[in-house]
C-alpha cells in the first residue's frame, strides 16, 4: 500500500508573515500524525521560517521549482542544495505553469530531475496534456513523452525516490475537475508506463498524485480510485481549515 500524500502548491501566493500564520495553524491543527504524508509548498522566500517552526510536526516541505545547475552565475535562480539546507525534503519540477510561461521543455525538465535527485530531494514530475491535446486524442502520447524525456535512464534506486503527479492543464485552476473515471484512467496508464520501464514492483509503490481543482468537495471521490495515491493542490491549499479538510479526506 502506498501512503496517501496530500501536498499544497501556494504558486507566488503569501508573504512571509502570512506564511508563518498558515504554518502555526496547520501545526495546531495536526497535533494527531495525519494518516496522509502532508506536504506543503510555500514560495522561496518564505521556506527556511516555515521550515523552523514545523520542525518536529509531520508536514514536509517542497519548494515549487530549482535550477538544474549546481551553482553559479545564474542570477535570480535558487539550487538543490539551497533548498535542501532550507528545509525541504520535495521539490516540484516540470508545473505546467513552469512549461508554458516559463519555456521550460522536457529536456531541461529532466536536467532538474536529476539535480533535484542528486541534491537528496524527491522530486515531484508534474505531466498533463492540454485540452486542445485531449481533444485531438493525443493524451495518452502527451503523457507517455513527458513520462519518458522526463525520467529518462533513471535508475530503480532513483525512480524510488520519484513522485509523478498528473495535472491535466485544463484542470488547473479552472474549476473543471477531471472526473475520478477520466483521472484514474491516466494514473493507471502511468503506472502501466512505470510497470513497462522500470518493473511492477517500483510501479506498484511509486505515489502517482492527481492535481487540477481538487477541493474538499471532490477528493474523497478522487482517492477512492485505485490508481491516485494521492492529490497536488493549488487554489484549496492556501486557506487552511480547507488544506485541513483535505488532509483528513478519509473523515469527510
Ligand atoms: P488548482 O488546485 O488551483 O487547480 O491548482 C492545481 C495545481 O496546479 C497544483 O500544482
Amino acid at each position: 500500500m502506498v501512503r496517501p500524500v496530500i501536498a499544497g502548491n501556494w504558486k507566488m501566493n503569501k508573504t512571509v508573515a502570512e506564511a508563518i500564520d498558515f504554518a502555526s495553524r496547520l501545526r495546531n491543527a495536526l497535533a494527531a500524525p495525519p494518516e496522509p504524508e502532508v506536504i506543503i509548498a510555500p514560495p522561496f522566500t518564505a521556506l527556511h521560517t516555515v521550515a523552523e517552526l514545523l520542525r518536529g510536526s509531520p508536514v514536509c516541505l517542497a519548494a515549487q521549482n530549482l535550477h538544474e545547475s549546481e551553482k553559479g552565475a545564474f542570477t535570480g535562480e535558487i539550487s538543490g542544495e539551497m533548498i535542501r539546507e532550507a528545509g525541504c525534503a520535495y521539490v516540484i519540477i516540470g508545473h505546467s505553469e513552469r512549461r508554458t510561461l516559463f519555456g521550460e521543455g522536457d529536456e531541461r525538465i529532466h536536467r532538474k530531475l536529476r539535480t533535484a535527485l542528486s541534491a537528496g530531494l524527491k522530486p515531484i514530475l508534474c505531466i498533463g496534456e492540454t485540452l486542445q491535446e485531449r481533444e485531438e486524442g493525443r493524451m495518452q502520447n502527451v503523457v507517455e513523452r513527458q513520462l519518458k524525456e522526463g525520467l529518462n535512464n533513471l535508475t530503480a534506486g532513483d525512480i524510488s525516490r520519484v513522485l509523478v503527479a498528473y495535472e491535466p492543464v485544463w484542470a488547473i485552476g479552472t474549476g473543471r475537475t477531471a472526473t475520478p473515471a477520466q483521472a484514474e484512467e491516466v494514473h493507471r496508464l502511468i503506472r502501466e508506463w512505470i510497470a513497462g520501464r522500470y518493473g511492477s514492483e517500483q510501479a506498484a509503490e511509486i505515489s502517482i498524485l492527481y492535481g487540477g481543482s481538487v477541493t474538499p468537495k471532490n477528493i474523497v471521490d478522487l482517492m477512492r480510485q485505485p490508481d491516485i495515491n494521492g492529490a497536488l493542490v493549488g487554489g484549496a491549499s492556501l486557506d487552511v481549515a480547507s488544506f485541513v479538510q483535505l488532509v483528513g479526506y478519509q473523515t469527510i
